[in-house]
């Protein structure tokens, strides 16, 4: 139990609420933090009074652990996240996801907002992810391991679960909700990418690029949850289109995107009801 999970459960109690245990979590990325908002029964707790959790200071990101009821299903929702490049270590951005592992819950799925390195998946759809490239320089996992926690050597050979994958599009094609697929390329950001840059991330196989989510994903099969991604497109990747790209531009697309995967999530967290 980490610090964080021990505090969320006296904060419940302390609350009033029956103890519960999420079934999934939910990592809301930028601009998308809308749908904590819809929890029911809720405990809200800002990251800054939970212990070890690296605190964002990007617009668009509340900082709140949020656990509570989805669509009938108990569930835990991390709404925003913070980066490597606001200068947190790595490491630290494994907390979160151990927290959510703590509490009890069996997935994860993590959001992003991302740019489109393909011409057919537009600003404002959804690409769940298949996989990923690492080029942010950086591993969570580094350093000495915590033998409880995790195997010192993690695969991720299939890190992005096919089953939830497969829930995803069942949820989205219920919604009558468009979602493509890809290959997600992390940055360590914050500057976004040159076109020379993206036209070698499109070489390597990349079909989004994003500044997040990586890491996250890395610590989680660490910790044995099961991993499901859903990238926002909040642009075309520099050089393949013409808009300026700035974080307005990304939290203003994102808003586009984020009804559409509110649904989505919805259906896709209803169908865990037990
Ligand atoms: N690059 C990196 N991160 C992003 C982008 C992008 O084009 N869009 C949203 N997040």
């Amino acid at each position: 139990m980490t610090a964080a999970a021990e505090l969320v459960r006296e904060r419940a109690a302390a609350e009033g609420r029956e103890p519960i245990t999420p079934r999934v979590g939910l990592v809301l990325g930028s601009g998308l933090g809308g749908l904590a908002d819809a929890v029911t029964d809720a405990v809200a707790i800002p990251y800054a009074e939970l212990p070890g959790f690296p605190v964002g200071s990007v617009v668009g990101h509340a900082g709140r652990l949020v656990l509570g009821t989805l669509a009938g299903t108990p569930v835990v929702v991390l709404q925003g996240r913070a980066h490597l490049y606001e200068g947190v270590p790595v490491s630290d951005l494994a907390v979160p996801v151990r927290t959510v592992r703590a509490l009890g819950a069996e997935s994860i799925v993590l959001t992003n907002a991302a740019g489109s390195l393909r011409g057919d998946v537009t600003p404002g759809q959804l690409m769940a992810l298949t996989d990923h490239i690492n080029m942010m320089g950086a591993n969570p996992l580094m350093g000495p391991n915590d033998d409880e926690l995790g195997p010192r050597f993690v695969g991720l050979g299939e890190a992005y679960d096919p089953g939830l994958r497969a829930a995803l599009h069942a949820a989205a094609d219920a919604e009558g909700v468009a979602l493509a697929e890809g290959v997600y390329l992390a940055v360590a950001g914050p500057s976004f990418e040159t076109p020379a840059e993206i036209r070698a991330f499109r070489i390597l196989g990349a079909d989004a690029v994003g500044m997040s989510t990586v890491p996250e994903v890395i610590v989680a099969r660490h910790a044995g949850l099961r991993v499901a991604a859903v990238s926002a497109i909040t642009n075309l990747a520099e050089g393949l289109g013409d808009e300026v790209l700035s974080h307005e531009h990304t939290l203003v697309n994102a808003e586009v995107a984020a009804a559409d995967l509110q649904r989505v999530l919805t259906r896709f967290v209803a169908e865990l009801a037990p």
